[in-house]
């Protein structure tokens, strides 16, 4: 409708009308189940509520959006928004983000969201929570598996590609309206533990942390969602310099801002206000649209109008924002526009799907270590796989909440519609943890594959007599599907002891090993790494990870992950990340050695596996690098130029990474910034220029006034295949 009549529509509502466009509640206050993503707890709220709600948590499937749609009509004039955690897909599971983010390839990741849109929009889905864009430096943090990783780059870029790809130029039924989370810096809890104070300096949290929510407003982003965090001590739902300072009047944002899962009753559990009442005037003050889950709004707004502690000006600002949204997608005119009855069954369209989802997979899976040429595995070879994840359908993560994981094709699956009898064997090998309780209550279901039924010592002795009969055995092991994601933060982040136990026992009878790792944030593998011939960092791959781990382990596709995360070699040093400080005492490369230098007694500074690292079956070399001046004047760029070549003889995806290092400036620079990176196809034995443009963009900084600022001074630029000091080569230049 047009706006005139939107404003009239506005004026016509009742204050619980308007109020309850505010407010949004799960789905068991409409006969649905409940789909539990935080504390269960009664809410407390009046009838008239859920009759006048704006919007509704976590329901999906055309069936039941329709009819909690038209049920909701007969009382009410404003159809309902329907909103869900779709992170990274439906019906068809892509690689979790952490995974998916290695590919360093935005523009696949654009078009994967956009299929994932395809999926989901018809099952009666209008707005997803999606893309989180959380910078985490700290794996023991669970929700490093929702995450881009350790860089406010990368992360940037890929925030932006899951937007457009979500909501690109919007086609009610094909599109999800994007709602950017979580804001802000949710992916700095103090000691990984969820849920736990982020405090950073300003200039931090605008230089490293704030950048990946801008992208994502800038690519269209129609909704934010404030974390649960205190920013400087004041919860970032109540938070006026984040929603208003920052997001509205700095960066211009014009869409809704919703809470997280009752994240404005918690301002009276952090302490910050007094009682929900006054949790509601802070965060309505602070410019918070919609409550989500929390009985704050509905047992308060309309009293504290009445008593003029807020005004109905605001009210009816936030309101119409909500009517606009409706309006933009056409409910009022249609309130089912959109959804296809048939998608609650999967249909052919979704095999394009698959096909996409498996080629992100391969795309995503990074090679570790691979010593011996034992990978490719040859055809021909004896194969025993083995281990918890041999035959296990929890590929999809703890996110994919909506999905269920009955209908993967297991590694298992795969490996024996591949291989022969002759040339394939398997075993369970193992429990993947020797407790499930410590995985706590969680409401949705996942087949927890436990062989808890069978004896260990019978299947040792399984493993170990196909050990002795493989000529390679691929292991398949990790982390438990729901030991990360929200809540599933942890302090010992090796693989659990029950498997590590069975491996170093089977190793004793093994000819060549690969570990296949299947984990939703870095892990420390010190101790298998050194036992094992081959690597691989599989993530959870999603529903057409198993095939792509099998193209990649026999050579079919080549490997060209890179991580986007480091990997400690101890948790000792988290937090962890390439782009750190020098420090006055710099352990490497400073006059100082000995004691008296930025170092551990009893653990190196370096990660096991740094940020940009991944192996692959070729081996590129970098040549000639070059820049087009060594002096860069105000206003100008200059180019970098060098020369790749692929001494291999298989075709390669390289991803050619350039680092910034800004030598000397009035706050201290990282020792090396992520600026730039390409994918560049190689043919085999192929030569290739690949160049760069140096831009001022790149070399500005966020100074103690918060403002970006570029100053002259000597710069280095470094190229290669990753963040290793080793892989990097290096020019410097002035910029005047
Ligand atoms: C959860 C998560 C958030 C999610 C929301 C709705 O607690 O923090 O990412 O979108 O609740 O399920």
């Amino acid at each position: 409708m047009r706006y005139e009549e939107l404003q009239k529509l506005l004026e016509s509502l009742t204050i619980k009308e308007k109020i309850g466009q505010l407010i949004q509640l799960s789905g068991d206050f409409f006969g649905e189940h409940e789909m539990k993503t935080g504390p269960q707890a009664k809410l407390g709220i009046e009838s008239w509520v859920s009759e006048n709600v704006g919007s509704v948590l976590n329901v999906i499937g055309a069936k039941q959006v329709r009819l909690i749609q038209k049920k909701h009509l007969e009382k009410s004039k404003i159809p309902l928004l329907f909103m869900a955690d779709i992170l990274y897909g439906y019906k068809t599971i892509y690689p979790i983000p952490l995974a998916f983010a290695s590919s360093w390839d935005p523009d696949l990741i654009e078009e994967a969201y956009k299929n994932i849109a395809k999926e989901t929009s018809p099952a009666g889905v209008h707005v997803t929570f999606s893309p989180m864009v959380d910078v985490v430096r700290d794996a023991r943090w669970g929700r490093s598996m929702e995450s881009t990783g350790e860089d406010p780059l990368l992360n940037s870029r890929f925030a932006k590609a899951m937007v457009r790809g979500f909501q690109g130029d919007f086609i009610p039924g094909e599109s999800l309206i994007s709602c950017v989370k979580h804001f802000a810096a949710y992916g700095a809890p103090e000691s990984g533990r969820e849920y736990n104070t982020v405090d950073m300096s300003r200039g931090r949290l605008v230089q490293d942390y704030l950048p990946p929510y801008k992208a994502a407003i800038e690519a269209g982003a129609k909704m934010v969602m404030t974390s649960f965090n205190t920013i400087e001590g004041v919860p970032a739902t109540a938070n006026k310099w984040l929603l208003q300072d920052v997001l509205r009047e700095k960066w211009g944002f014009e869409g809704l801002v919703i809470s997280d899962y009752a994240a404005v009753q918690e301002l009276v559990t952090h302490g910050y206000s007094e009682n929900q009442k006054e949790a509601t005037i802070a965060a309505f003050a602070a410019g918070l649209d919609i409550d989500m889950k929390s009985p704050c709004y509905a047992n308060n707004l309309e009293s504290l109008l009445v008593d003029g502690r807020i005004s109905e000006d605001k009210l009816n600002s936030s309101v119409m924002k909500v009517l606009k949204m409706k309006n933009d997608l056409g409910l009022f005119e249609d309130p089912y526009i959109g959804i296809v009855d048939d998608t609650d069954s999967d249909s052919a369209d979704f095999e394009e799907i698959k096909v996409n989802a498996q080629k992100v997979a391969e795309k995503s899976i990074v090679l570790l270590k691979n010593d011996k040429g034992v990978l490719p595995i040859k055809k021909g070879t004896k194969v025993a796989l083995m281990g918890p994840y041999a035959d296990n359908k929890d590929l999809i993560g703890a996110w994919a909440i909506h999905s269920n994981s009955s209908s993967i094709k297991t590694l298992k699956t795969v490996f024996e519609s591949e291989l022969d009898q002759q040339h394939f064997k398997w075993a369970e090998g193992c429990e993947l943890l020797s407790d499930y309780k410590v995985l706590g209550e969680f409401g949705w279901e996942t087949n927890f594959n436990s062989i808890l039924k069978r004896s260990a010592e019978a299947e040792l002795k399984k493993s170990i007599e196909l050990a002795q009969w493989a000529d390679v055995v691929v292991f398949a092991i990790g982390e438990h599907m729901l030991q990360s994601g929200e809540g599933g933060s942890r302090t010992d982040l090796t693989v659990p002891d029950i498997q590590k136990e069975w491996l170093d026992t089977v190793l004793e009878h093994t000819k060549k090993s690969v570990v296949l790792l299947f984990n939703g944030r870095p892990l420390v593998l010190n101790d298998i790494v050194k036992k094992v011939d081959s690597v691989l960092e599989c993530w959870f791959p999603g529903t057409e990870g198993a095939q792509a781990i099998y193209n990649l382990v026999t050579g079919k596709v080549n490997f060209s992950g890179r991580l986007t995360m480091s990997f400690p070699s101890s948790v000792g040093q988290i937090p962890i990340y390439y782009s750190n400080f020098s420090t006055g005492r710099p352990s490497k490369g400073s006059s100082r050695s000995g004691r008296f230098v930025s170092r551990y007694l009893d653990a190196s500074n370096e990660p096991l596996y740094q940020f940009g690292y991944g192996l692959s079956y070729s081996v590129v070399k970098y040549h000639h690098l070059s820049l087009s001046s060594n002096t860069m004047k105000a206003g100008d760029s200059i180019q970098v130029h060098l020369e790749l070549e692929n001494i291999g003889d298989r075709e390669v995806d390289e991803i050619v990474q350039l680092y910034i290092h800004d030598i000397s400036a009035s706050v201290v620079r990282p020792v090396k910034e992520l600026k730039d990176f390409k994918k560049i196809l190689l043919s085999p034995k192929e030569r290739k220029n690949v160049s760069f443009s140096i831009t001022e963009q790149m070399l500005n900084f966020v100074d103690s006034s918060l403002e970006y600022i570029i100053e002259p001074g000597e710069f280095e630029v470094l190229v290669g295949p990753s963040s290793r000091t080793e892989d990097l080569k290096t020019l410097k230049f002035r910029y005047m």
